[in-house]
This record gives C-alpha cells, sequence and structure tokens, in this order.
C-alpha cells in the first residue's frame, strides 16, 4: 500500500521526505539506503542544514549505496562515489567505515556484486531513499529486471542514458552503458521506503508504480507489495494519479 504525499513544490517535496528521515534519525543506530540523481539532492540539502543547526550527529549513522557505474573511477566527477560525498557526506559527520557504496571499477564485477550483497544482508534498511526513472526503474533495476534479483550489473536503457547525459555535458556517448545496482529484492528488504519524483516526465512512471499492473515492464511496481511505503510528489508528477 502506498502512502502518497503531492506537495507544491521541490523545497515541499523535500521537506515532506525530511519529515521521514528525521524519526528515523532518532533511532540509535539509524540503516539508511540512499539514492543519487537530481531528486534526492533537496532532501540531502535539509539533512546538512538540520545537523549544522541543530547539531544532529550521524556518528552512528550507516549508509548504502543503491548503486554506482561501471567503467569510471571513483574519482570521476560523475561517480556516484563523487555525487554523494559532494551532495552529501562530506558535510556530515558520518564515519567513512559506515559508508557503502557499490564499486563500478572492480575487474571482477560478480565478485563485487557478492560482496556488497553480503555486507547488506548483515543489517536491515530502516529507511530507503528512492527516486524512479522515466522508464519505471528503481535504483539500477531496467524494465525486464527479476523481481528476485539482488545486487547485479544492469545494462542501462537508452532512456536512461538519455535522460542522465544531462550530467554528462549532454552527450549520451558519455553516460556509461552498465551499472551495478542493488536489485529489487534487496530493496524490498527495507522496513520503510520513500520514492521522490517531481516534474511531468516521472508521471507515467508514477502511474505504472501506483496504479499499473504488477510487472517487471515498470519495476517500481513491486513496491505496490511493501506494506510501507510513501511516494512524494509535485503536482505534476502526480498528474497521472489524481
Ligand atoms: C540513482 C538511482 C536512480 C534514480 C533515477 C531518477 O541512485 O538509483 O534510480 O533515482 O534515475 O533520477 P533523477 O532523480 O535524477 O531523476
Amino acid at each position: 500500500m502506498f502512502n502518497v504525499v503531492i506537495a507544491d513544490d521541490y523545497d515541499l517535496v523535500s521537506s515532506e521526505a525530511f519529515k521521514i528521515m528525521r524519526s528515523v534519525l532518532t533511532k540509535e543506530k539509524p540503516v539508511l539506503g540512499l539514492a543519487t540523481g537530481s531528486s534526492p539532492v533537496g532532501l540531502y540539502k535539509k539533512m546538512i542544514a538540520d545537523h549544522k543547526s541543530n547539531n544532529t550527529s550521524y556518528k552512528n549513522v550507516i549508509t548504502f549505496n543503491l548503486d554506482e557505474y561501471i567503467g569510471i573511477p571513483r574519482n570521476h566527477e560523475q561517480s556516484y562515489y563523487t555525487f554523494m560525498h559532494e551532495n552529501l557526506f562530506d558535510s556530515l559527520n558520518i564515519p567513512e567505515e559506515n559508508i557503502h557504496i557499490p564499486r563500478g571499477d572492480c575487474e571482477d564485477m560478480e565478485a563485487e556484486c557478492a560482496r556488497y550483497e553480503e555486507e547488506l544482508s548483515k543489517y536491515v534498511i530502516d529507511l530507503q531513499v528512492l527516486g524512479i526513472g522515466s522508464d519505471g526503474h528503481i535504483a539500477f533495476n531496467e524494465p525486464g529486471v527479476s523481481f528476485d534479483s539482488l545486487t547485479h550489473v544492469m545494462e542501462l536503457t537508452e532512456q536512461t542514458r538519455r535522460d542522465n547525459a544531462r550530467f554528462f555535458d549532454d552527450d549520451i556517448n558519455e553516460v556509461p552503458t552498465h551499472a551495478i545496482t542493488m536489485g529489487l529484492a534487496s530493496i524490498m528488504k527495507a522496513s520503510k521506503i520513500i520514492v521522490i519524483a517531481t516534474g511531468a516526465n516521472k508521471a507515467d512512471a508514477v502511474y505504472g508504480m501506483v496504479k499499473g499492473p504488477k510487472s517487471s515492464d515498470c519495476p517500481a511496481s513491486i513496491l505496490q507489495d511493501h506494506d510501507d511505503v510513501t511516494v512524494i510528489l509535485d503536482n505534476d508528477a502526480a498528474s497521472r494519479i489524481i
């Protein structure tokens, strides 16, 4: 069952997400599942502002990121390792050893997938933050992926690479073709999930997630089976479900 929250603008969407984040941060050792991309940036800004003004401590927080591009080094300006440090981690006091981001620069990616899933299995994610792709992907689980998938390597769809070209000087050829990603089954183990989506280009994917048939054609539709998902939308992203 989805709890759907619709807010008027991106700042209010981010505030709604932060309310849920704040409640989870009261736990003794919160375990956070984190996403990259544009959607959670406003939430991350609010976490940083709260840390600075209210001294909210992150020293016991453990994080797991959803995914990473394959074929670019960690220090690449568009790696998700760089993104997370620039947009969140560098401004909080999470111990570096508590931060988990899958590696996309390993020779043996199968071994890296197994290692990451093994590390994940030692914890239960208290709050998983998700965005959604315009093709219905969550993390980098693209249409056609198995609902039983654990951490795996995924070929990115042309649509995803086109959507993400904006981070690569609008050159689709610069966007990696593959990523390592937590699987749908890995994501479903989280106790609580929020999905943040804004903009008209997400309206069809949001419809597929909330109202569409449960099908791997829209990977996010698996969330229909989770009992604690809050979908936080602006009016444009919500336009097909209201
Ligand atoms: C990122 C991720 C992706 C994005 C999705 C939406 O870690 O897992 O699923 O959440 O592609 O991206 P934005 O928010 O940039 O529209």
